[in-house]
């Protein structure tokens, strides 16, 4: 077949034609949300599968935010699958499995998939502060922090005060006057790439211990080379000073890469630590192998020692620590109020990022089934699911890279009640996913162009507050009588 004489070279010109920066929402091409006729998007939908998925992305990754070579134009999409690309008119020819009609329908289809990158074209849409009608709840957005770095993490003191980090290496009070003051005793950070010093969180009983944990990359040096992990330790809280800091968890192996650290932290209601760690860029050893850290997510005590009720105690080999596997780099993780699970969200690669709920010894699947694709357009695997392997409860294509989530478990907005408010770093806005019966049923996108979302945190007195880099801001909603 001459598809796969050239198939190399195309791949070639996908990777060099095209670099994305970042990754990028929803099943496009499961719905016929299009006004196309049912049979024809069928049918087109079956043919894309079958000729165009495998390179292109099941959900067509390679499209929706794509930089277009040659333009969406009906007659050059046309042309581009019937003829062929317009500087090789044979590679990339389908005539002989499609025909004119099943062409003029699968450009229908193509156009209703990408449309779907729209929704993310939020120019003109007022900013961030002031008054914000939403579906559910009508809010009011107040500055509370500004000129910050990149918050990374925030949680609460009993007596109102707003704990955050600056990825950079700082930890800060914020009183309810707005006065920052920096806390010392924490541990030093390796703040390159994706690292520094990441979540901070409170023990369930700090009112009695004091103990305030924090995720980190943590460095050393082998030889010539700077190595660096997730670590997680732990200090009492004094005054604005920590003692006694001291790490609780390393994760193994160390890497040579600055990225995909995870690194969130969450508590359950009985008092274990979650915790998660990305792949490290390695993802064809980490994931899905039990003998290391990375790609997975943890469960310890609060003093860092194993519970004896740990999946894989018993399996040798494994590291007891290990709650769940196949993850990526999880930049989420929040305990639903209620039900005490735990749920994370993690970066895709070119599409796929996912929300899942996280159940005890369960293999999320990366990278063997992801929605999504490489970033220079190639795929890795064109299989969405398998057995024995978690499917997401959300995906989104194109990536939303969600950082930082919530529930909303207070009385301030009781139309968001229950429902899981998640960052977006890329899109800059908040996705509410409206949760009914521990299922995710709908979206909303909250707050479009309020910044590059790290954090999202419900206070114990149920307002809500937002953290967004570059530059930083802290902004915290409070409901208003509509
Ligand atoms: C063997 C891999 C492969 C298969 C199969 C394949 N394509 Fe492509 N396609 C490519 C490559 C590589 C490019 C060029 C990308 C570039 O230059 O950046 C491309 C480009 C395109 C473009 C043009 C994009 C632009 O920028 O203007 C369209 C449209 C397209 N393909 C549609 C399809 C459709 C529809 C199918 C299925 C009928 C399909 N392709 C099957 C590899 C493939």
């Amino acid at each position: 077949m001459r598809i796969h004489l050239t198939r190399h070279l195309l791949y070639v010109l996908l990777a060099s034609g095209l670099i994305y920066a970042c990754a990028n929402e929803t099943s496009l091409a499961d719905n016929n949300e299009s006004g196309m006729a049912d049979a024809e998007f069928t049918a087109s939908k079956t043919n894309y599968e079958a000729i165009c998925a495998n390179c292109h992305g099941a959900q067509m990754q390679a499209f929706v935010d794509r930089q277009w070579k040659y333009g969406t134009a009906p007659d050059t999409l046309f042309h581009v699958i019937k003829t062929g690309l317009f500087e090789d008119t044979t590679a990339h020819s389908f005539a002989d499995q499609l025909d004119d009609e099943a062409i003029h329908e699968m450009v229908a289809y193509i156009q209703k998939g990408i449309a779907k990158v729209e929704e993310y074209d939020f120019d003109g849409i007022e900013g961030p502060t002031g008054t914000v009608a939403t579906e559910a709840a009508t809010v009011l957005i107040d500055t509370i922090a500004r000129d910050l770095s990149v918050p990374w993490g925030m949680t609460f003191l009993p007596n109102g005060d707003l704990l955050f980090t600056e990825r950079g290496g700082q930890l800060y009070r914020l009183t309810p006057s707005g006065e920052k003051q920096e806390i010392s005793g924490v541990p030093e950070v390796l703040a390159r790439g994706q690292g520094g010093l990441l979540d901070v969180e409170l023990h369930p009983q700090f009112d009695e211990n004091g103990w305030v944990y924090l995720s980190y990359s943590k460095s050393k040096q082998e030889g010539e080379e700077t190595l660096s992990t997730t670590a997680i330790a732990r200090g009492k809280l004094v005054g604005n000073r920590l003692e006694g800091t001291k790490d609780i968890f390393v994760a193994l192996p160390y890497a040579t890469t600055r990225h995909h650290y995870g690194s969130r932290l969450a508590f359950d209601p009985e008092g274990y630590l979650y915790f998660s760690v990305g792949d490290r860029g390695n993802r064809d050893k980490n994931p899905q192998n039990l003998d290391n850290h990375c790609g997975k997510i943890h469960r310890i005590k609060d003093d860092g020692s194993i519970p004896e009720d740990n999946p894989f105690v018993a399996q040798e080999g494994a590291m007891p620590s290990i709650y769940s596997y196949g993850h990526r780099n999880p930049q989420g993780l929040a305990m639903q109020p209620g039900t005490g699970a735990i749920w994370d969200h993690e970066h895709g690669p070119r599409g796929g990022d996912e929300v899942n709920m996280i159940e005890k010894g369960k293999n999320y699947g990366w990278p063997v089934i992801s929605y999504g694709i490489n970033y220079n357009g190639t795929t890795f695997t064109t299989d969405l699911e398998k057995a024995d392997m978690e499917q997401p409860d959300l995906y989104w294509v194109p990536s939303i890279a969600p950082c930082g989530s919530t529930f909303v478990s207070g009385d301030l907005f009781p139309g968001w009640k229950g429902d899981l408010l998640v960052g977006s770093l890329r899109y800059h806005y908040i996705n509410r996913c409206i949760m009914e019966d521990g299922k995710i049923v709908g979206e909303e996108k909250l707050f479009k162009n309020i910044g590059r979302v790290r954090a999202v945190e419900e206070s114990p007195d149920g307002h809500i507050y937002i953290a967004v880099e570059g530059p930083g801001f802290i902004f915290r909603l409070s409901p208003v009588e509509s």
